[in-house]
C-alpha cells in the first residue's frame, strides 16, 4: 500500500480547534465503535483539552484527529515528559490517503516544541507504528491462577490484615506505593487523581460498560491496618459463576512492597467465595508470582503482547536522561527517516551511577564521523531504550547491525535494568 501524496495535500492539518472538541470525540467514537456513557466522554473531552491536538480537516469536515496527553513516563534512573498518543482517527472515507501520516509529522513537532523527548501509544493493531519510529518497548503476560484450591506458595505471606477500602478513599491511600514502584520499573506512568480515578479504578465506569461484561465494579483491597501506609494493594472485579462459566476474578492492578506482601495478596485473591478462577491482562514477565507459587500448574501464563510502543522523537535527551548500567563507548549509525534531525553517526559515552554518579559518567551523544560500532533504527532504538528487549534479539532477526565484535553485548549491558520495565495501564 502507498499514500496517495494528491489527496494527501487536500487535507488541512492544523490545530484541532477547542470548539472541534466534541466533533473529535464523534469522530473517534464512530471509528472505534464506541458508545461511551457520559462521565468517559466528559473525562476525554478534558484530556484533549488539555493535550497536543491536531485535526485533519478536507473544507468544512473534520476527517481525522490525532492527540497526546501530557504525561510523565518512568526512565531507567529518572522520568520524562512524554507525548502519550491516543485518539487516533481517520473517516472511513479518506482512509489510505496519508492522513495519518501528515498527523504524525504534525504530532513530532508540537512534542519539540512542548518539551516532550518521547512519545508512546498502546497500538489497536501492532502492523500500523513501527513505520512512524515506534518500537515495542514493554510486554505484559496473562496469567490465569486456578482458585478452585488455595494458592500454593513457596514462601510464607506477609501476615498483616487485608482490608476493602472505599474505590473513592484510594488515590490518596495507594499513591505513595504506587508511586514507590516508579523508580524501580521503567514504562510506568505518574497519575493524579483523575488518572487514578478513571484508569487503575475505573470510576468512570469506562471498562464495565455498565455492567454489559457481567464484572461488577473495582473493589480494592489493602495490604496493613487502617493508619499505617500500605504494604500492598489490589483492584479487583468479580463476575459471578453461570450456568457454563466459572465465576472469575479479574485483577486491573497489583503492587506489593515485598514478595511476602505480593503472596498474602494473590493469596486473597484466589480465596474469594464462588470464584474458581484469577485472571490478570497485564503482568510484567519477571512478576515474582511465577516464582513463588509452589505449582506453576496452578498459575499459567496464558498470553504474551507487546503493550506500550516508545518512540524516541529527541534521541540525544532521551538516552542522556536515562541511567546506564555498565560503561559503554560506541558509535552508533542511526536511521531516523521521519525525524532526520536524530539520524547519523553518534558516538555514546555512559556509565552507571545515577544519583551519585561520577561526573565522568555523564551520558553524552554526540555527532561523529567515526566508523560505526552498530547499524540500527530508531525503532529498535525505542524497543531496547527502557530495558526491556536486549539489541542482540533485533541482530539475531537481522534488523540491527554489529560492525565491531561485542558491541552489541556491551551496550546491552550498559542497557540492562534490575527489573524489567512494565506498563500495566492502558490509557
Ligand atoms: C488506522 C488509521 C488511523 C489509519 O489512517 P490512514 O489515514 O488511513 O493512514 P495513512 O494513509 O496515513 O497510512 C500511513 C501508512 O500506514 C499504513 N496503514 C494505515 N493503517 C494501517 C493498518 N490498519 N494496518 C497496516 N498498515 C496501515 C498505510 O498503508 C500507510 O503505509 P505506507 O506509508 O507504506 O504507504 C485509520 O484507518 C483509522 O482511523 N482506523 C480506525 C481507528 C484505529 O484503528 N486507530 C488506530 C488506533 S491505535
Amino acid at each position: 500500500m502507498t499514500t496517495d501524496t494528491a489527496a494527501r495535500a487536500t487535507t488541512d492539518i492544523r490545530d484541532l480547534a477547542e470548539a472541534d472538541l466534541d466533533r473529535a470525540l464523534d469522530l473517534c467514537y464512530s471509528v472505534f465503535h464506541l458508545k461511551p456513557g457520559d462521565r468517559t466522554r466528559n473525562f476525554h473531552r478534558d484530556l484533549l483539552r488539555d493535550g497536543l491536538r491536531v485535526g485533519a480537516y478536507d473544507g468544512g469536515q473534520l476527517a481525522g484527529l490525532a492527540g497526546a496527553h501530557r504525561r510523565t513516563l518512568s526512565v531507567p534512573g529518572g522520568q520524562l515528559p512524554c507525548a502519550a498518543v491516543d485518539f487516533i482517527s481517520v473517516l472511513p472515507t479518506h482512509r489510505r490517503r496519508g492522513v495519518l501520516a501528515s498527523m504524525m509529522d504534525a504530532l513530532w513537532r508540537r512534542c519539540a516544541a512542548d518539551g516532550r523527548p518521547v512519545a508512546c501509544l498502546w497500538a489497536s493493531e501492532s502492523a500500523i507504528y513501527g513505520r512512524f519510529g515506534f518500537g515495542a518497548a514493554t510486554e505484559v503476560y496473562g496469567i490465569e491462577i486456578d482458585a478452585s484450591r488455595p494458592l500454593a506458595l513457596r514462601l510464607a505471606p506477609d501476615s498483616r490484615p487485608l482490608r476493602l477500602i472505599d474505590p473513592a478513599e484510594a488515590p490518596a491511600l495507594l499513591a505513595p506505593r504506587y508511586d514507590a514502584t516508579l523508580p524501580q520499573r521503567a514504562g510506568r506512568f505518574t497519575r493524579d487523581e483523575s488518572w487514578w480515578r478513571a484508569g487503575a479504578l475505573d470510576l468512570n465506569g469506562a471498562s464495565t460498560n455498565a455492567g454489559q461484561d457481567g464484572f461488577g465494579a473495582a473493589r480494592v483491597v489493602v495490604l496493613g491496618a487502617p493508619g499505617e501506609e500500605p504494604g500492598g494493594y489490589a483492584v479487583y472485579r468479580t463476575r459471578a459463576p453461570g450456568e457454563a462459566s466459572p465465576g472469575v476474578v479479574s485483577v486491573g492492578e497489583l503492587e506489593a512492597e515485598s514478595a511476602p506482601a505480593a503472596a498474602a495478596l494473590w493469596a486473597y485473591l484466589t480465596s474469594i467465595d464462588l470464584t474458581s478462577a484469577v485472571r490478570v491482562q497485564g503482568r510484567p514477565a519477571d512478576d515474582p508470582l511465577l516464582y513463588l507459587a509452589a505449582d506453576r500448574d496452578q498459575v499459567r501464563v496464558t498470553g504474551q503482547e507487546p503493550s506500550l510502543w516508545l518512540r524516541l522523537v529527541d534521541v540525544r535527551a532521551a538516552l542522556t536522561t536515562r541511567s546506564w548500567a555498565a560503561p559503554v563507548d560506541l558509535v552508533l549509525d542511526l536511521r531516523d527517516t521521519a525525524l532526520p534531525a536524530n539520524a547519523g553517526r553518534f558516538r555514546l559515552t555512559a556509565g552507571p551511577g545515577g544519583a551519585t554518579r561520577e561526573p565522568t559518567w555523564e551520558p553524552t551523544w554526540e555527532p561523529t564521523g567515526e566508523a560505526p560500532d552498530i547499524s540500527l533504527d530508531v525503532r529498535e532504538l525505542g524497543s531496547c531504550y527502557l530495558g526491556g528487549t536486549p539489541l542482540r534479539h533485533f541482530v539475531h532477526a537481522g534488523l540491527a547491525t554489529e560492525h565491531t565484535p561485542g558491541a552489541v553485548r556491551r551496550l546491552d549491558a550498559a542497557l540492562e535494568t534490575e527489573w524489567l520495565p512494565f506498563t500495566g495501564e492502558n490509557y
